[in-house]
């Protein structure tokens, strides 16, 4: 029997770049993520017979929501639900799963890389059938449609039993628990040279991966402790936990700093470090004393992609985010490959991967991916790395050294200035969109303002151009400073600088990066007046 509940309309279900990102309590609102649901299930594009696929990073609050909306798609007509064992699919398994089982889309429980708990955060973000996250074409009808709607539809069913693989009928849908783990390792197996990796963990190549209690875990015990022959004890904090064990499952140089100060001790580190986040998209590299920035972990990537078996016949091009530095360029340019620059967001990468375009994408917020799924990848990244490493022979330390001689290194850093009043944040954005007119041709330092402009971008495959996409800054020499506004954020603006300063090969190619990027920070501050607006003298996270 279906059930229509009477609701009202909430006026800030607007998906941001990740989706709906609120607060545990404020989703667990009567009707909130009731709302969300039923207008994602109202718009979409399905099939009769559609097969819908749930996942989540087991943070507080997924079992919920999962019940919730296993009895929402049974009366919203889907033919069935997959869900992973326990309420857990990393987001890249998830893609995986959407794609290999022909799902017409699926819902994908996560605050990514913010912590979980009851006071802390979630969100739902809708994957279409290609596997990756709705385009702004559907998360716009969403968003219309939370404005409007008066009623959500569910059926009179216990809950699922998420811990046990098997078949269940809920209404006349079919429920099928599967194993969360199995067919993405596969995957990973397809992809890279296991064997080879094998053989170089039984030579002694060591590692250390931080699964942040997160949703990793359990992949990164079978993938590289049962299938590669890691040591037991290789995968660290490898127990997924509802609250990440109290930490934010951040992977960045901040809330993984275990892990770096372990690959950083000349006696103790192991040759090679890593680390992913909540949902299991991003990932973190550090070599035995050697940290790679996203954006060189990019490049390096893919100058080295051949050596896996499912790159061996070459790249189709390359994409990054623009903020991401430029450093990929220079390898495309090497390779002859096209490079693509997009919004940030990897919804903006889909299209292209779709339409054969590009095959590595890369993001300077610690995501890298391929055309194997629609969504970046953590432990992609660290198995491509590995594959490198076992093919090379080589360190970490060495490959980036080697490709620094080749393509000259590009020195970045993203300041983060978080919680800022949200009115705030958009007066230093709106101030700084009324003067770009002015800044070509005007000096701070030594660096003089060849171009500023808003970034918007027309998508090369369907046409559609999204706007206001961050404020950009060229300075003569190839050196720049981007500023935008976080779209992931749950609780006032956080305001993002991204810095960079290219030195070509044979310039300074092993110094540190805050003296090199000195005169970009200072010149962001005085474009932008951060501090007057924000009180702030310095920003809350440096990346
Ligand atoms: C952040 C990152 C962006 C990434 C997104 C989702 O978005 O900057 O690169 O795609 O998280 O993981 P932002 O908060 O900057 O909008
Ligand atoms: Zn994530």
């Amino acid at each position: 029997m279906i059930r229509s509940h009477p609701t009202k309309p909430f006026d800030d279900q607007k998906p941001g770049t990740s989706g709906l990102r609120k607060k545990v309590r404020h989703f667990a609102r009567a009707n909130y993520a009731e709302n969300f649901i039923q207008s994602v299930f109202d718009v979409v594009d399905r099939g009769d017979n559609a097969t819908l696929v749930i996942g989540g990073d087991g943070r507080y609050h997924n079992r919920a929501v999962i019940q919730t909306a296993i009895r929402m798609a049974a009366a919203n007509g889907y033919a069935r639900v997959l869900i992973g064992q326990g309420g857990i699919l990393s987001t890249p398994a998830a893609s995986h799963v959407i794609r290999k089982y022909r799902a017409s889309g699926g819902l994908v429980l996560s605050a990514s890389h913010n912590p979980g708990g009851p006071d802390e955060d979630f969100g739902i973000k809708y994957n279409i059938a290609n596997g990756g996250p709705a385009p702004e074409s559907v998360t716009g009808a969403i968003h219309a449609r939370t404005l409007e709607i008066d009623r959500w539809l569910d059926v009179d069913a216990a809950d699922v039993d998420l811990d046990t693989i098997g078949t269940a009928t809920v209404g006349e849908m079919a429920v099928e628990v599967i194993d969360p783990v199995a067919d993405y390792a596969d995957l990973m197996e397809e992809l890279f040279d296991f064997a080879a990796i094998r053989k170089a963990v039984a030579g002694g190549l060591t590692m250390a991966f931080d699964a942040m209690h997160a949703v990793t875990g359990p992949y990164a015990h079978e993938i590289l402790e049962n299938r590669l022959g890691f040591a037991a004890g290789t995968v660290r904090n490898g127990t997924p936990l509802e609250d990440f064990g109290g930490h934010h499952p951040d992977p960045n140089l901040v809330h993984a700093k275990v892990l770096y100060d372990l690959m950083m001790d000349p006696e103790l580190a192991p040759a090679f470090g890593a680390a992913s986040d909540g949902d299991g998209d991003r990932n973190l590299i550090i070599g035995k004393g050697r940290f790679i920035t996203p954006s060189d972990s990019l490049a390096m990537l893919a100058a080295n992609a051949h050596l896996a078996p499912a790159y061996a016949g070459g790249l189709k091009g390359i994409a990054r985010s623009m903020p991401t530095s430029a450093a990929a360029d220079r390898v495309a340019e090497a390779l002859d490959i096209p490079v693509f620059e997009t919004p940030t967001g990897w919804k903006f990468f889909g299209n292209l991967l779709d339409a054969g375009m590009v095959t590595i994408c890369g993001e300077e917020s610690a995501g890298t991916g391929s055309d194997h799924v629609r969504e970046k990848d953590g432990l992609w990244a660290v198995l491509l790395w590995l594959n490198i490493l076992a093919a090379t022979g080589k360190s970490v330390d060495q490959i980036a050294r080697e490709h620094w001689a080749r393509f000259g290194r590009n020195y970045y850093a993203r300041h983060d200035y978080e919680g800022v009043e949200s009115d705030r944040a958009d007066a230093l954005m709106a101030e700084l969109s009324a003067s770009l007119g002015d800044l070509p041709g005007k000096s701070f330092g030594p660096l003089t303002v060849a171009q500023a402009d808003s970034i918007s971008y027309c998508d090369p495959v369907d046409g559609s151009v999204s706007e206001n996409q961050g404020i950009r800054v060229l300075f003569e020499g190839g050196s720049r400073v981007v500023f935008r506004l976080s779209g992931t954020g749950t609780q006032g603006a956080t305001i993002r600088v991204y810095l960079e300063r290219y030195e070509p090969a044979g310039g300074r190619l092993d110094a540190d990066t805050p003296d090199m990027l000195a005169d970009i920070i200072a010149a962001a501050q005085a474009i932008a007046g951060i501090k007057a607006h924000t009180g702030r003298a310095a920003p809350d996270v440096v990346t």
